[in-house]
């Protein structure tokens, strides 16, 4: 008799004792009858009901669809990766450079499922081994802090349907994005992936994402489920935190996209939440995410995330990614000895099997690897314009008079980062730098200028090693210190001064605060030289800051005339920061996320990102090794602490300029007590001399009850249309008991208050433009929860008093 155990597990030359293991195994759990039956009369996936497929299935092959198929980087050392199943690397890649694969099944028509990154674009190879006759670029689009910055969740949507249709056109089931991790520090190494450090605006970002990209048929995944706000350590860390903090903070804005746009997959973070790693948590992903929230789709690790992989399918984590051998024999060894019962990997298998069920591979999507890269680009530029903020803007500098002079320094003027690093990074064809952006508009970019830095930025480039890791960071390249002679001759020439200052970060570390936060030495060195040259000749300077996360800006700011925040913008980059200097486009974009005055205002800033404990021994670069941290500054995150506890911010949360500028009309409230919901109203009218967008935000100040509350919490927000001058727009924004809720560890549940509550609608989180109050005239209980993910012990918190 010949089991008809999975083909690769007979082939040739594959590691004996592994096998003969998974042969033994098999055997011992009797999985093999199913399988026998296996005839031409096996039921089809799709065709047959789930219970007849789940039937045919054989144990092995059940455990194969919930543990992925390998991750093998091109340039990856060899031995630093667990080694996937065998047999896994033979099955050829049908999109190389995707992150990872689910397993087919053929006898029953599973097809393999293709997940990839990431929040920028695709992430795949552009170019297919050795074949040079073409290319598969993607499109990168503005990191994701910028889109939160439009505070425009229809523009986040289109940025979502012209992303999708390239997953979807290069033959991808699940993108692994959004990522929406909270800003909880700026020094947080993927920041610029996340949008921001306020959870109604990354979750309303967040679903505004998915529902644009899912309309495309393809899938998505939230990530990282939940708290991997920090780099370090990130796949040993235990970060401790209360309750309250979590749920308001941490989990708010996943859960606000789970309840938009209910996403197929939520990737569960690398990190532990009070001692359980989030992928081993039956709080998190079941009790929370599926009972409370009633999310209905598939929980995938990140990958090589979480050390137990029963634990992680009884905790509702279906799929692990990319797939480890050891987590294969753990689960069948689960199964044998009682640990995993044969109906929770049936659970789990059926979500992978759903998931394949709506992807386009098993519908046969025919892909055409050949998405509208000229279109979506469009989307891409328009989308970067409308996220950067313009932070100063000194005696009207900008916009630029057209065809102006311009010397351009700074070594990202001509070579802009798009984006940052890691699974974040995109292959895109082209990155338009801000010279280019510049010339393209008409402006005079100075040559000779140009010239020193190709010079400067060849040089080098030359020092670095050849070649960089998939989570090695960017190089920095030093900036160039300009001849007094050449900044002379500038300074004489050039109408203004254009100073491009970047700033690169991703997967894998944490920033920095000197040389990164803050400015280098070399980068201050330029500025004054620049500033002081210019300025000597009665001539503007504007700084752009090419950067995908927060930077000190208090100590310097007051050399520049002008301020454009243009983030890390996308391939279009240089096009859509020529498109705001020059006025084409008035800025709207505003932070999402508080620039403060400097790093040591950041609540626990000094503490981060935590701590390192003793090693066991088997720390690694990847694993790293056991650490911790703790979230003492509780709810005060941003805004919420800045304003409580009166810290004057460099830019406050919420802050832009514009071109113009607009007025607020009196806020009307439709009852003077909450019964159900409010309905807040007022016109936004445009009283500059410019079309314009503003972004009206709405915070409420809370009574405080039986906790303590922040100064103000956003609730919601509005971008008006682009007004002609003098032109208005009424806004509406309706609040429930719901969106005024606190959570009550003590009697573990979401309540609103009573007592009078101001509702405070404004151009930033300081800039308050008009305000109301009304009554909740009876403490409401939103949503009665139990006690979920506590901490080990109490962490002391900040409190008001
Ligand atoms: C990252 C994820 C990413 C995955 C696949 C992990 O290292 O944390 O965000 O989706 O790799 O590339």
């Amino acid at each position: 008799m010949v089991f008809p155990l999975p083909k690769r597990i007979l082939r040739p030359g594959f590691a004996g004792s592994a096998s003969l293991r998974w042969l033994a195994l098999a055997a011992l759990l009797g999985s093999t009858a199913p399988a026998l039956a296996q005839t031409k009369s096996a039921p089809q996936f799709g065709k047959a009901t789930m219970k007849e497929v789940l039937a045919a299935l054989t144990t092995e092959e059940k455990v194969q669809l919930v543990v992925g198929m390998g991750f093998y980087p091109a340039g990856f050392p060899e031995g630093l990766l667990p080694p996937g199943n065998p047999g896994d690397r033979e099955v050829p890649e049908k999109v190389p450079g995707a992150a990872g694969r689910t397993h087919a099944i053929a006898r029953l028509g599973i097809p393999s499922l293709t997940l990839s990154d990431g929040p920028a674009g695709v992430r795949i190879d552009a170019v297919r081994g050795k074949d040079s006759t073409r290319t598969y670029y993607a499109t990168a689009f503005p990191v994701a802090t910028l889109l939160a910055s439009t505070w425009d969740t229809a523009m986040v949507h289109r940025v979502g349907v012209a992303f999708g249709s390239e997953v979807r056109d290069f033959g991808i089931d699940v993108l692994l994005a959004p990522g929406m991790n909270i800003h909880r520090n700026p020094l947080g190494g993927r920041n610029f992936e996340y949008y921001s450090e306020d959870p109604v605006v990354a979750g309303n970002m967040a679903a505004a994402f998915v529902n644009g990209i899912e309309s495309n048929g393809v899938g998505t995944s939230i990530k990282h489920f939940a708290l991997n706000n920090q780099e370090f350590n990130r796949m040993q860390l235990n970060s401790q935190i209360n309750e309250r903090a979590l749920r308001e903070i941490y989990l708010k804005g996943f859960q606000i996209a789970v309840k938009k746009s209910q996403p197929w997959t939520v990737m569960s973070s690398y990190n532990k939440i009070n001692g359980t790693y989030t992928s081993e948590s039956p709080d998190l992903l079941t009790s929370l995410l599926r009972q409370e929230w009633g999310f209905k789709g598939l929980v995938m690790t990140d990958w090589y995330g979480g050390k137990n992989a029963v634990a992680q399918l009884k905790a509702g984590n279906d799929l692990l990614e990319p797939g480890t051998a050891a987590q294969t024999q753990a689960i069948l060894a689960g199964l044998k000895n009682g640990q995993l019962t044969p109906a929770q990997l049936d659970a789990n298998v059926t979500r992978v099997l759903e998931l394949v069920l709506k992807s386009p591979t098993f519908k046969g999507y025919k892909y055409s690897s050949q998405p509208a890269l000229k279109a979506n680009a469009a989307v891409a530029r328009q989308a970067a314009a409308e996220g950067m903020v313009l932070l100063r803007n000194e005696a009207k500098t900008l916009p630029l008079a057209p065809g102006r002079k311009v010397a351009m320094f700074g070594n990202t003027a001509y070579e802009l980062i798009a984006g940052g690093t890691g699974s974040g990074n995109v292959n895109r064809a082209y990155t338009i730098s801000p010279a280019q952006g510049l010339s393209s508009a008409g402006y005079a970019v100075d040559a000779a200028l140009s010239q020193a830095y190709a010079q400067h930025l060849r040089a080098e480039k030359a020092k670095l090693p050849k070649t960089r890791g998939l989570l090695d960071p960017a190089p920095v390249l030093a900036e160039m210190t300009a001849a007094a002679a050449l900044m002379q001759q500038q300074a004489q020439q050039a109408d203004v001064a254009l100073v491009t200052l970047g700033r690169s970060a991703g997967e894998g570390g944490d920033r920095q605060e000197a040389d990164d936060f803050t400015l280098s030495a070399a980068e201050q060195a330029l500025l004054k030289q620049v500033a002081t040259a210019f300025h000597a000749q009665g001539k503007k300077v504007v700084v752009v800051l090419n950067t995908g996360g927060v930077v000190e800006v208090a100590s310097w700011r007051g050399q520049a005339d002008a301020i454009l925040l243009a983030w890390q913008p996308g391939q279009e980059g240089g096009n859509a920061i020529a498109d705001v200097l020059s006025g084409k486009v008035n800025p709207s974009g505003k932070l999402a996320t508080t620039f403060p005055m400097a790093y040591k205002d950041v609540p626990y800033s000094s503490e981060f990102p935590g701590k390192a404990l003793a090693s066991t021994g088997a720390d690694n670069e990847l694993m790293g090794r056991p650490s911790e941290n703790s979230y003492q500054e509780g709810i005060y995150v941003g805004y919420r602490y800045y304003n409580t506890f009166k810290v004057k911010p460099a830019y406050e949360f919420g802050y832009g300029l514009s071109y113009t500028t607009f007025t607020y009309s009196p806020l009307k409230l439709s009852a003077p007590s909450l019964t159900g919901s409010i309905t807040a109203s007022l016109s936004v009218t445009n009283s500059g001399p410019v079309a314009g967008k503003e972004v009206a935000q709405l915070y409420v100040h809370a009574p405080a009850g039986a906790l303590a509350k922040p100064e103000s919490e956003l609730k919601a927000f509005a971008k008006t249309q682009l007004l002609a001058p003098g032109q208005s727009q009424t806004l509406t924004f309706t609040l429930t008991a719901a969106d005024l809720a606190s959570y009550h560890t003590a009697t573990e549940a979401w309540i609103t208050d009573a007592g009078t509550y101001s509702v405070r609608i404004g151009a930033s989180a300081l800039a308050i433009k008009q305000a109301a109050t009304f009554q909740v005239p009876k403490q409401v209980l939103v949503q009665q929860s139990r006690k979920l993910l506590a901490p080990q012990q109490a962490v002391p918190e900040l409190s008001v008093k």
